[in-house]
This record gives C-alpha cells, sequence and structure tokens, in this order.
C-alpha cells in the first residue's frame, strides 16, 4: 500500500495538539531551585508534590549509565540532494502530499544539519543514517556511496574524539522510495533482504566505531502512521506492546495470531531460531501514557484496524480524565512499563531511546519566553526520577536519550513543536540558541 491522503492519520492533530498547548497553561502553585552541578536553577512546578521528584541527581544512576540526546536525519538533516543522496519515502510524502504535513515546504532544508557540527557536551549522541544517502536507489546493486560514507566517517571520529558515544538506527522511517515504488516497501518480504544489504554496510563500514545500533525507530508508529487512519501514543496496555514478542520468543503470542489469523505473516521455523532473543537491547520511545478499553466486540466502524486486532480501543482519558499534571506528563507510566517489560520479556537491557516534550511554536513570542522552558527540564527530572525508582526495582535500565537536540521538523506536524534543548531560528538561517534546558543538562551532567 502506499501512502496517501486517505490513509493518513486524521486524528494526529486531535490528541498530541490539546495535550502539549495544555502544558503552557497550567498554572505553576510552586517554585523550586533544582541544583545541577555547580548551578542552580529556578522551576516552576504544577504541583507542590512533585518537588520531591526533581530533587534525582545525575550521579543516582549507576556509574556506566548513559546520558544522552537523539536526533533522526530525515528531522533535521536536510540537504536532501547533497552527495548524491536518493529520496526517502518521506521526501515524497512532504512533496506530493501538502496540507496533510504541516509546513511541507520546509521539509527539505531540515535544519540544515548535514553541514554543520556543533558541541554536545553530552555522553552519547543518538542519530539515524538516511538509507538513501548510503545507498541513493535503496538496493546494495545499485552501489555504496563513497560521499556519504566519508561524511558518517567523520561525524562518528568527530564524536569520538569528543568522548562521546555514537548511537546510530538505522531506520528512522526515511525509507528509499525507490523500494516503495519498487515493491511496497515494508509490506513485501523483499525489504527483509535489503534492510539486511543495508544494515551490513553499516556494520562493516562503521561497527569498528560504533557499538549500539537501533534497528528500527518505532516500528508500532510506523504501521499507525504509515497504514493505518490514525495516531497512538506509546499504550500501557499489554496487547498494544506485544510486537516485542517475537525478539524475546521466536514468535507472535497467541492471541494475536488468534485475532488476526491469515493477515499476519507466518515466521520461518529458521526465522523462529533467528528471532529467539536476538537482541542486545530494547529501546522504549516514551512521551505519555493513554488508556486502552477493553472491546470484546470491537466496532469496524467506530475503531482502527490495530484496535480490532487488539480488541482494545486507545482513549486519551477514561470517564473524562486524562493522566498526568500537566497533561501528558505522566512519569508513573514509564516507570510501569519498564517494570511489566522486566517481568514479561525477561529482564532484558533497555535503553530510553527518546523522551522529551515540546512547546507550541509562536513566532510572536519574545525570544526570552521562547528560551526559558523550565517546564521541559521538570517533565525531564520527573522521568529520570522514575527510571532510577525502575532501576532500583530491578529493571536494567542503561540509558537515556532526550528527543531532542535542536528544534527539527516534527513529520505530519511540520515545525509546530519545539522539541530542541536549543531553539532554531527559521526566519534566520537556522541559527541555534540554547534554551535553559540546553545549559541545565550540561550542568546537570557534570558530577561534582
Ligand atoms: C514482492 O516484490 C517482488 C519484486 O521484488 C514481486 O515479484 C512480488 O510479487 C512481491 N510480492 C508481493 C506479495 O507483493
Ligand atoms: C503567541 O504569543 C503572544 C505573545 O506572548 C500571545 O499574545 C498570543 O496569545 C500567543 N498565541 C497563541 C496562539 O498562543
Amino acid at each position: 500500500m502506499t501512502l496517501s491522503p486517505s490513509n493518513w492519520p486524521k486524528k494526529l492533530f486531535t490528541s498530541t495538539t490539546v495535550i502539549h498547548v495544555l502544558v503552557f497553561l497550567s498554572v505553576a502553585s510552586s517554585t523550586l531551585e533544582a541544583a545541577a552541578g555547580g548551578s542552580t536553577f529556578e522551576l516552576e512546578l504544577p504541583d507542590a508534590a512533585q518537588s520531591e521528584e526533581i530533587k534525582v541527581k545525575s550521579t543516582d544512576f549507576p556509574g556506566d549509565f548513559v546520558f544522552g540526546v537523539a536526533t533522526s536525519a530525515a528531522q533535521t538533516e536536510g540537504a536532501p540532494k547533497a552527495d548524491g543522496k536518493g529520496q526517502s519515502v518521506w521526501e515524497y510524502f512532504a512533496a506530493h502530499f501538502p496540507g496533510i504535513v504541516k509546513d511541507n515546504t520546509k521539509f527539505p532544508d531540515g535544519i540544515d544539519s548535514y553541514n554543520r557540527y556543533m558541541d554536545l557536551g553530552v555522553g552519547s549522541y543518538r542519530f539515524s543514517i538516511p538509507w538513501t544517502r548510503i545507498l541513493p536507489s535503496g538496493a546494495l546493486s545499485g552501489g555504496v556511496n563513497q560521499k556519504a560514507v566519508d561524511h558518517y566517517n567523520s561525524l562518528i571520529n568527530e564524536l569520538i574524539k569528543n568522548g562521546i558515544k555514537p548511537s546510530v538506527t538505522i531506520l528512522h522511517f526515511d525509507l528509499p522510495q525507490a523500494l516503495e515504488e519498487k515493491y511496497g516497501g515494508y509490506l513485501n518480504r523483499s525489504f527483509v533482504n535489503d534492510f539486511r544489504d543495508y544494515s551490513d554496510v553499516l556494520f562493516k563500514t562503521f561497527g569498528d566505531r560504533v557499538k549500539h545500533w537501533v534497528t528500527i525507530n518505532e516500528p508500532k508508529v510506523l504501521a499507525l502512521y504509515g497504514y493505518e487512519n490514525g495516531w497512538a501514543p506509546p499504550g500501557c496496555t499489554r496487547r498494544s506492546i506485544r510486537f516485542t514478542e517475537p525478539l524475546v520468543f521466536g514468535d507472535y503470542p497467541k492471541s494475536m495470531k488468534e485475532s488476526v489469523k491469515e493477515r499476519l505473516p507466518a515466521f520461518t521455523e529458521e526465522e523462529k531460531t533467528a528471532l529467539t532473543g536476538s537482541f542486545d537491547f530494547l529501546g522504549i520511545n516514551y512521551y505519555l501514557s493513554g488508556f486502552a478499553r477493553n472491546e470484546p466486540n470491537p466496532s469496524p466502524e467506530a475503531m482502527l484496524p490495530h484496535e480490532i486486532d487488539a480488541k482494545a480501543s486507545d482513549q486519551v482519558a477514561k470517564n473524562g480524565v486524562v493522566l498526568g499534571n500537566p497533561l501528558g506528563s505522566y512519569p508513573e507510566g514509564l516507570q510501569k512499563l519498564l517494570e511489566y517489560t522486566k517481568t514479561k520479556y525477561q529482564n532484558p537491557n533497555i535503553y530510553i531511546a527518546e523522551n522529551g516534550v515540546g512547546g507550541f511554536r509562536n513566532d510572536t513570542m519574545p525570544l526570552e519566553v521562547v528560551l526559558n522552558d523550565g517546564f521541559k527540564i521538570v517533565y525531564i527530572l520527573r522521568h529520570l526520577n522514575a527510571i532510577s525508582k525502575a532501576i532500583k526495582n530491578g529493571v536494567k535500565v542503561k540509558g537515556y536519550y532526550i528527543w531532542t537536540l535542536l528544534d527539527d521538523f516534527e513529520w505530519g506536524t511540520g515545525l509546530m513543536f519545539q522539541y530542541g534543548l536549543y531553539n532554531i531560528d527559521f526566519n534566520d538561517n537556522f541559527k541555534r540558541m540554547p534554551r535553559l534546558s540546553a545549559k541545565w543538562y550540561q550542568a546537570y551532567l557534570q558530577k561534582t
């Protein structure tokens, strides 16, 4: 199936927008100073009870715990034709479906990070390498693009020289458009071979220095965005996270096979053996929690296909109550998810590969207000506190990556949200300015 306006998420602008805007409407009832390194940061808390949560320090984590920041290529790099790059499905989609992708004409330029390096001051940097730069035609038979190889060699070397551990996402939504057109992308088993070939090239080329690989970013979101008419935040319900099961046990869960039936491709015996316990760590991207309602008699009119299959529907609110204060900030959900994952999936190593919150862009707001993102620091600290509690309960969380380093292009929502530790001025040559959160993170990671 090809992406088209009729199957693009219509729900996208309801749940996310409402939740994030309300972050700003929350009234502060308490102001507190949080210590980080030798500095203090004044933070407003929506609820005085949160003052305990924000006391968590970087030194409360195990010595080898990795603190990082994350980005993805399609959202930041720009330079869509530089060094012989091929077209990704996202470049095609943004160009052909204006109106569905907000600010779509700004997508190709990203924030020009392909041409700009920066000093990060963190322990690890998670970024993605675009398949279409390394293999512009999508397939290995089309040749490896040496210019792109040189580019990422130099980026990786620069990171390592500065003591920053590279963590590379192999596929972050930017599938080659050529493969979409050739055989329908993910829906065809040929994808497996091409993905293997591409991954092999990355391992052979960069694997001597990159020891940490994230295979496919948010496979569930990818399926929802691309192939359903909806968008769902990471849920807490068991059935909605069961796609992890094959990686641990070598097959889909029985309940899933029973409900999806012949639409669920079967693994061969060889694949089952290869899959079982095949990962070194699970990457969890966590932003917020919603509710899942049990739907013993799912309705095809009112529910999305994955909800029908799961016999559970995604709900933002239960009896009119939405999780989190401010809305969308629910660290308890992360702790529960981590503890559930430990029990259910044989206590794997886990990285929080993304966590963060975006302010609503408003170009008439004074710059000092835009840079003063204390709410983001509170959000991050409360989630770090939840992770720290999960670690004390035996969950093997090995690292944490803030989404994101720099304001970027947030897919269908375009430039609407400002997740960056750095502000980007889209009217002035992508000028970068550190927000309070950038200064705080650097101070926080100083082990004094
Ligand atoms: C998968 O793609 C190949 C071409 O690479 C094509 O021959 C085959 O029919 C496709 N299979 C399906 C199920 O679409
Ligand atoms: C944008 O910011 C200005 C100045 O602070 C404010 O007056 C206006 O209400 C804001 N607009 C929205 C949509 O929040």
